[in-house]
C-alpha cells in the first residue's frame, strides 16, 4: 500500500538547504497500523506530509497503492490524496463557526462530486465516533476529545483506506487520548491502514509495529508485542517483563 524508498527531503530556506530526510525506507502493507516515533525535529511532520501527497520529496520513491507518486502533477495528487487519504492533526483544525455536522461534511466538497446523501454520511461518520448527540454543537463547545473525535469524523467521511494521524492525543488528556486510540483501534479492525506519529511509547503502542526516525532515517523499524489491557498496563504490572 505504501512504498517509501530511500526517501530525502531538503527544504530551502534563505538560501539554506536543510536536508531533513536522509534515505527513508520502508514499506506498510494494506490494513497495517503502524506508529512513527522520534524526537522532535527529525522530520515525522515532514515524512507524514509526503506521505499524505501534501508535499513531494526531493529524492527518492514513493508508491502509493502502486502509483508512483512523484510522477504525479499537482491535480492527480489532490485528487489522489482525497480518495485513498484521511488525515488526523494534533490541533484539530476544524472551522470554529461551523457545527460538528458541517466541519465533517467538508471533506466532500473537495470531493469529485457532492453527494446527495452527504448529510446522512456526516451523521454516519459522527455516529462511528460517538457524537451523534453533539451533530449541532459548535467546536468551542466541545471538549478536547470530542474535537478531535469530530476531526476523526471528519476523516472519516470520505471512507479513505488510509489514516495519517499526526500527534492525535497531543493536546489531550489521558482519557480523552485513550477514547481516540479506541476510535483508531475500530478503524484498524474495519481493515483500514493507519500511520500515526507520536512521541508517547504509551500510544505508540496501541499500534502493531513501531518506525523510530532518528537524524533523518529509519533507526529502528519493530513489531509491538500482544498488547496487554490498556488500564492494567499502566504500572499496576510486574517489573522485569518489560521492554522485551
Ligand atoms: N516548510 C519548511 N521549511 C523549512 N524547514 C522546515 C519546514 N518544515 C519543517 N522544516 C524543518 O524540518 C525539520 C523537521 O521538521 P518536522 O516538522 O518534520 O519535525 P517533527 O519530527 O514533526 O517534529 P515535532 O515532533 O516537533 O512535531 C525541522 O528542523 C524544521 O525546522
Ligand atoms: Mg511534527
Amino acid at each position: 500500500m505504501i512504498e517509501v524508498e530511500r526517501l530525502e527531503k531538503t527544504y530551502s530556506t534563505g538560501g539554506l538547504a536543510t536536508p531533513v530526510l536522509k534515505g527513508v525506507s520502508f514499506h506498510i502493507d494494506k490494513g497495517e497500523y503502524v506508529a512513527i516515533m522520534g524526537t522532535s525535529g527529525t522530520g515525522k511532520s515532514t515524512l507524514m506530509n509526503i506521505l499524505g501527497c501534501l508535499d513531494k520529496p526531493t529524492a527518492g520513491h514513493y508508491g502509493l497503492d502502486g502509483t508512483a507518486v512523484g510522477s504525479l502533477d499537482d491535480d492527480a495528487l489532490s485528487s489522489l490524496r482525497n480518495r485513498k487519504i484521511g488525515f488526523v492533526f494534533q490541533q484539530f483544525h476544524l472551522l470554529e463557526r461551523a457545527t460538528a455536522m458541517r466541519n465533517v461534511m467538508l471533506p466532500l466538497i473537495y470531493a469529485e462530486e457532492y453527494p446527495e446523501d452527504a448529510e446522512e454520511m456526516a451523521e454516519r461518520a459522527l455516529t462511528a465516533v460517538g457524537l451523534a448527540d453533539r451533530r449541532r454543537y459548535r467546536p468551542n463547545e466541545l471538549s478536547g476529545g470530542q474535537q478531535q473525535r469530530v476531526a476523526i469524523a471528519r476523516a472519516l467521511i470520505t471512507d479513505p483506506e488510509i489514516i495519517l494521524a499526526d500527534e492525535p492525543t497531543g493536546a489531550l488528556d489521558r482519557k480523552s487520548g485513550l477514547e481516540v486510540m479506541a476510535i483508531f483501534k475500530k478503524l484498524h479492525e474495519q481493515g483500514r491502514t493507519i500511520v500515526l506519529v507520536t512521541h508517547d511509547r504509551g500510544v505508540a503502542e496501541h499500534a502493531q509495529r513501531i518506525i523510530l526516525l532518528k537524524d533523518g532515517r529509519v533507526a529502528e523499524d519493530r513489531a509491538v508485542e500482544e498488547r496487554r489491557d490498556p488500564d492494567v498496563e499502566l504500572n499496576t504490572l510486574g517489573a522485569g517483563e518489560d521492554d522485551g
